[in-house]
């Protein structure tokens, strides 16, 4: 990197402005034949000089700075951040015969990842008693613990730990036998996941809205969209909100629909105090390293129901017989979570009213952040629906949704936008019924990051980004 913040003093003012915009750092160091330290030139400075009229071919002899802020090899960490400031954050460190010998950097933006693996408790421990017990693979005993203490969370009997929160909808699928000439209906908005499970079991998607206040697929829309091909529904408990499980439930009675909650960015959620997972035939979560609790890769099936979790045990297993090893009634699939994966799920479980606490306030404190900040609206409370902070989910009503996000980016947040709706994609424009409010919701919904604390410097650099949008 050294090297490409240098500039020989004989060379030319565009010389001097190819190296500042290879390195990016808006500033180069001058220096001799020799490698002596001359003096810098800053973006800034080149800007200045043009305007004075200097022409790009212009020798820069006599231009450096050779007042700046510099650095030395002896000195200590410590003595060099001092040198640095809100307007000096990159100094040239120069041995004691005047060489540059080195640069110094300080970033002070620390970066806010979107989401960040809470792995403080037992899952270290966990992890290496399953690596020391050599059971790495799929077999072991975290394996069955973590099935049986998340589904006892879930306020279900049976859990199928698999490999992702994708494939655990397509088992889903599969066990409930629907596959080629089946309608599922879906929400428009989702992650592609929920849509993508329907296509892998062959079955053909009906893409339905959203309600505009819950964000959360529109039981009106889901009647509408029902046809005499539709076997299943699947509702997705969107950004940690609660779908109203009432109104799905009894259109499943009416029309002997499956219902497979996808809770995937809602672990913990519950709707009139009950568990979101234990009202569908099956439901699906994910532990992917951005989700609330994580096993890097993973997912699980939980559910009620013996015989779909005797099936969906074996459909994950290759389809092997579980009376007969090697003998295969079905065609199956590999699905299987390693007890490594598991390992870790049961020390994140254990820590699960923490996590989500800490969710919680990160976004209670964004509210703060936004008292005196209109055109930032946050995800509604709903009676009977007690929702988790997946993300702080939010939309941004003043059409700015995306410089904001721009902005943010620039200050080293890592906001991220809705999802976009799936009916304005490719491969899923032609599956659409309705999506009205899904394309709205998705043009200005935002997802402020839940993975670290918001300390009080954090606060105000977020809320000085807002206020230039107020
Ligand atoms: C709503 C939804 N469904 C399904 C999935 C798929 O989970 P995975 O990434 O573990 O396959 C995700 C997350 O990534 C999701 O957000």
């Amino acid at each position: 990197m050294l090297d490409q913040l240098k500039c020989k003093q004989s060379g030319t003012l565009l010389d001097v402005m190819q190296v500042i915009n290879t390195n990016g750092k808006g500033i180069a160091f001058i220096v001799d034949d020799e490698n002596k330290f001359c003096g810098v030139m800053t973006d800034g400075d080149i800007r200045r000089l043009l305007l004075d009229g200097k022409d790009l071919s212009a020798g820069i002899q006599d231009l450096p700075n050779s007042e700046c802020t510099v650095a030395y090899s002896h000195e200590s960490f410590q003595e060099m951040l001092d040198k640095t400031n809100e307007s000096v954050s990159i100094l040239p460190v120069l041995n004691d015969a005047n060489e540059l010998v080195d640069f110094f950097q300080y970033q002070n933006k620390v970066y806010v990842p979107v989401a960040t693996p809470n792995l403080k408790g037992n899952e270290f421990k966990y992890l290496v008693d399953a690596y020391l017990s050599t059971w790495i693979s799929s077999s072991g005993s975290y394996i069955r613990q973590f099935e049986d203490e998340f589904s006892t969370y879930c306020q279900c009997e049976y859990g199928v730990a698999v490999s992702n929160g994708t494939v655990a909808i397509h088992l889903a699928l599969e066990a409930l036998g629907v596959g080629k000439g089946d309608e599922v209906i879906v929400p428009d908005l989702t992650f592609a996941a929920t849509i993508n499970a329907v296509f892998h079991a062959g079955a053909t998607p009906v893409i339905v809205d959203v309600d505009e206040d819950s964000w959360c697929i529109d039981p009106a829309e889901i009647e509408k969209a029902i046809s005499p091909k539709t076997k299943a529904i699947i509702p997705v408990h969107i950004y940690g909100q609660v779908c109203d499980m009432d109104r799905i439930m009894s259109l499943s009675k009416k029309h002997n629909l499956y219902v497979i909650e996808d809770c995937a960015e809602a672990h913990g959620a519950t709707f009139k105090g009950q568990k979101v997972g234990s009202f569908g035939h099956i439901s699906t979560f994910s532990f992917f390293g951005n989700k609330v609790i994580t096993t890097g890769e993973g997912g699980m099936c939980v559910t009620n129901d013996a015989d779909l979790n005797d099936q969906m045990c074996v459909l994950r297993d290759h389809g092997m017989s579980k009376e007969k090893r090697y003998w295969h009634d079905r065609v199956g699939y590999n699905y299987r979570m390693t007890n490594l994966q598991a390992a870790i799920g049961v020390g994140q479980l254990e820590r699960i009213d923490e996590i989500l606490q800490f969710r919680r306030e990160i976004e209670q404190a964004y509210k703060e952040i936004c008292t005196d900040i209109n055109f930032i609206q946050f995800e509604k409370d709903f009676e009977n629906k007690n929702r988790i902070t997946w993300l702080v989910s939010a939309l941004v009503t003043n059409g700015k949704r995306d410089e904001l996000i721009a902005k943010l980016k620039a200050e080293s947040i890592d906001a991220r936008p809705f999802f976009y709706p799936l009916g304005d994609m490719e491969p899923y424009k032609d599956y659409v019924f309705s999506n009205e409010n899904s394309k709205k919701l998705s043009a200005m919904g935002i997802n402020f990051p839940t993975g670290q604390a918001l300390t009080d410097k954090l606060k105000k650099r977020i809320k000085s980004v807002f206020q230039e949008f107020a």
